[in-house]
């Protein structure tokens, strides 16, 4: 491990419930860095209605779904078929066996709600419930994503959380979320961890 990211973890770890949390993180398989497995399980806190497009084997939903209310629920929504393109990790069935048995182990079946579709399929069986905090780490490309802010977010109400992964990685999604979410005067300033880029509605 290089001398930056063992720094980076020292400082998670330096902090309360640090400890439990990036040992958390390492038992899970994903692309999250430790700093965007806190975000996600911090900004959860005392959500209810959370959203996650894009669910791969489970690490992000399990942070959200550990870290949010204890009547919170995470619908997470991933076909889990296999996808051309997806970058260095291959997407197959597989990844659905390990979503559930990921759930399972840290005892968090009865919380999450797994959707297995597209989420342009799953948006019509969702009508129009608001969204606490809504995570997108779908289809990266600039189509995708500009699909996924314009179908969901206006569901995250006033002060509901929107965050959205790989901002710092894919060109597509820095350029639909800076066309649609930077540049909207309802959000909050764009903050950042890591690649995630995330706001507050006004
Ligand atoms: C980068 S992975 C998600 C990683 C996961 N959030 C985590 O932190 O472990 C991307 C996932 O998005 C899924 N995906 C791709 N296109 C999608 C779409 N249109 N709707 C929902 N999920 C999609 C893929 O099947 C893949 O599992």
């Amino acid at each position: 491990m290089g001398f930056r990211r063992r720094i980076r973890r020292m400082r998670v770890a330096l902090a309360p419930g640090g400890r439990p949390l990036i040992r958390l993180h390492d038992s899970l398989e994903g692309q999250l860095s430790i700093e965007e497995s806190r975000f996600l399980h911090t900004v959860a806190r005392d959500r209810r209605v959370i959203l996650e497009i894009g669910s791969f084997r489970g690490k992000s939903c399990a942070m959200l779904a550990l870290g949010s209310a204890p009547d919170g629920r995470v619908t997470a929504i991933d076909p889990h078929i296999s996808i051309e393109g997806a970058g260095k990790t291959a997407y197959n069935a597989d990844d659905e066996r390990v979503f559930h048995e990921t759930m399972a182990r840290l005892g968090v079946t009865d919380r999450v709600c797994h959707i297995v579709k597209m989420s342009v399929d799953a948006r019509a069986e969702w009508g129009d419930v608001p969204i606490d905090l809504l995570w997108i780490d779908g289809d990266h490309s600039y189509e995708g994503v500009s699909q996924d802010l314009n179908d969901w977010a206006h569901l995250v109400p006033p002060r509901g959380v929107l965050a959205c992964h790989d901002f710092a990685h894919r060109e597509g999604v820095r350029r639909a979320w800076n066309e649609r979410i930077m540049n909207d005067t309802n959000w909050e300033p764009t903050q950042f961890v890591r690649s995630i880029a995330w706001t507050t509605r006004r």
